[in-house]
């Protein structure tokens, strides 16, 4: 049977030490972190990941500021909100939660939010800082995909690691912080020929194409790590949603380890984005980038 990799767990530590770390910082007399999270519209899937951020918050002392806005929203008057929260002091990360509404330019709003306070490391100069190795916002999903792989294999080198995705917010970020870490990288997508064939070869998968169970049995080697970043929402027969990942799951026995859905990379995500709020918050303070990389 493979190992579990436990998601939740692992999650539940790193909020425990964010918690720890707030305490630190205002007993210190250092700002109490704040993040600031905007909803455009009402796309429902969006309203629960909000909720659960800002739940999140609470749950490890950070101040939460909810901008919720209506889908006729401007981009202008966003872009307005965004200028407000940048030169808030007591803002120390912002999100924005896409996808925002056709109307409105994504790209322009996310690269008006500032470096140092994009929690979500969407901004390019945080994808250039990831690319050149100088440290940065990292972004959530990929860090806790880094996380959940140091926990089964902390030591990376010269390993094979495919990754399925080419995203700007998983694949292409998790390949960098790969690289960084001197595994040997190919990255791969839904395209690409004779994907079973090369994965077949992997010590690491990384799956993140968003396709339900594209990885089967056959396309492991056995003791390979699987991480399953994909969730599709499915409608089961009894008309409960069922939530799907990229991996089939119960073919998965001969891996080493393997990560849940739900269950594995899901709750870390979160666990990171407060993670990275308080890293912005220690900058702020005036903490180099490395002394608050030490969380
Ligand atoms: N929408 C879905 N996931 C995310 C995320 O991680 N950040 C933001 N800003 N929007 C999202």
């Amino acid at each position: 049977m493979a190992e579990l990799i436990d998601g939740k767990a692992l999650a539940r530590t790193l909020d425990e030490r964010t918690r720890a770390d707030v305490a630190a910082l205002v007993a210190a007399g250092g700002p109490r972190p704040g993040l600031a999270v905007v909803l455009v519209g009402d796309d429902p899937a969006s309203q629960v990941y909000v909720r659960r951020k800002i739940k999140g918050c609470e749950a490890v002392g950070i101040t939460s500021f909810e901008r919720r806005l209506p889908a006729t929203t401007t981009e202008g008057e966003l872009m307005a909100v965004i200028a407000g929260l940048n030169a808030d002091p007591q803002v120390h990360g912002i999100l924005c939660q896409v996808p925002l509404p056709p109307h409105i330019d994504q790209g322009a709003v996310l690269d008006a939010i500032l470096p140092d306070k994009d929690v979500d490391g969407f901004h390019p100069v945080n994808v250039g800082r990831l690319s050149t190795g100088t440290g940065g916002i990292v972004p959530c999903t990929p860090l806790g995909v880094m996380m959940l792989l140091d926990s089964v294999l902390p030591d990376l080198k010269g390993l094979d690691v495919v990754v399925i995705g080419k995203s700007n917010i998983v694949g292409k970020p998790i390949a960098m912080l790969l690289l960084e870490r001197e595994a040997t990288v190919t990255v791969t997508h839904i395209h690409t020929k004779d994907l079973p064939q090369i994965t077949r070869k992997a010590d690491i998968i990384v799956a993140a194409a968003g396709s339900p169970e594209l990885v089967r049995g056959d396309w492991v080697k056995p003791g390979a790590v699987i991480i399953d970043v994909g969730i599709t929402r499915i409608a089961g027969e009894n008309g409960k949603d069922r939530l799907v990942g990229d991996v089939a799951f119960a073919e998965m026995d001969h891996a080493r380890a393997v990560t849940p859905v739900p269950g594995g990379v899901g709750p870390m995500t979160i666990a990171c984005l407060l993670s990275n709020t308080v890293k912005a918050a220690r900058v702020s303070a005036g903490e180099t980038v490395a002394e608050a990389e030490t969380l």
